[in-house]
């Protein structure tokens, strides 16, 4: 039976949380909010959107939506420029051997993101080629936790959901995985241990863990 590996970009794949902080706390400034990392690792797996709603509270109301727009147009064009200086160095070479080990395996591989600048970061660190498919923030409706980033990433690579692992360092994606019924692999510190199935310290444990899924596959 074939099985799907479904990845979270930022944050999994790629460190760009600290471009997004840099970003936010820019424009958080200039409209003198409050904006710190914790508020941010808080942000992960939500839209931009959503976020901008999330770091605006109560200020929301002095906005148009029009007016939001362009605020997190603004935030986008700043993390855009951290962006452009991505290249394919900024991937380690063990996340690269990860992928290539889960594709010897037989694992169709995919990225399952909230961002809509997931292809322009595949692109920028070549990483493109590693996935069978790639469902991201220009695909979908309703961000993380909803699952419907992940339902699309295993129906683009024509597997069931059940059929599908998600590995993700958020907990809107835990959250996401589980609602969707993929079995959901937390990487880092943001989710507690009884929230996902599985947990890793870094992605540099997923072999081992896989290994040992697949073991209690057979035995089961
Ligand atoms: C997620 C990040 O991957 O993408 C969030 O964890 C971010 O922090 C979201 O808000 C949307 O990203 P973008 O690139 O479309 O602004
Ligand atoms: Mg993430």
């Amino acid at each position: 039976m074939k099985k799907g590996m479904i990845f979270d970009l930022d944050g999994v794949l790629v460190f760009t949380d600290h471009f997004h902080y840099l970003a936010w706390k820019k424009l958080a400034d200039r409209l003198n909010i409050e904006f710190n990392e914790s508020m941010n690792n808080q942000l992960r797996g939500i839209s931009r959107q959503d976020s901008l709603e999330l770091i605006l509270k109560e200020r929301s109301t002095d906005y148009s939506e029009a007016e939001k727009r362009k605020l997190a147009e603004e935030k986008n064009g700043y993390y855009r420029e951290f962006l452009q200086q991505m290249s394919p160095l900024d991937v380690s070479d063990e996340v690269r051997n990860i992928l290539r080990w889960l594709k010897g395996r037989g694992y169709q591989l995919a990225v399952g993101s909230s961002s809509k600048n997931a292809p322009f970061i595949l692109q920028r660190t070549q990483l493109s080629g590693y996935f069978d498919a790639v469902a991201d923030g220009n695909h979908i409706t309703r961000s993380k936790p909803d699952p419907e980033v992940f339902l699309k990433a295993a129906e683009y690579l024509g597997l069931s959901p059940f059929d599908c692992a998600v590995v993700e360092d958020a907990r809107a994606g835990i959250q996401a995985a589980k609602a969707g019924g993929m079995t959901a692999i937390a990487m880092g510190d943001a989710v507690g241990a009884n929230e996902a199935d599985y947990t890793l310290d870094s992605l540099s444990d997923l072999p081992a863990l896989i290994t040992k899924m697949e073991h209690s596959f057979k035995t089961s």
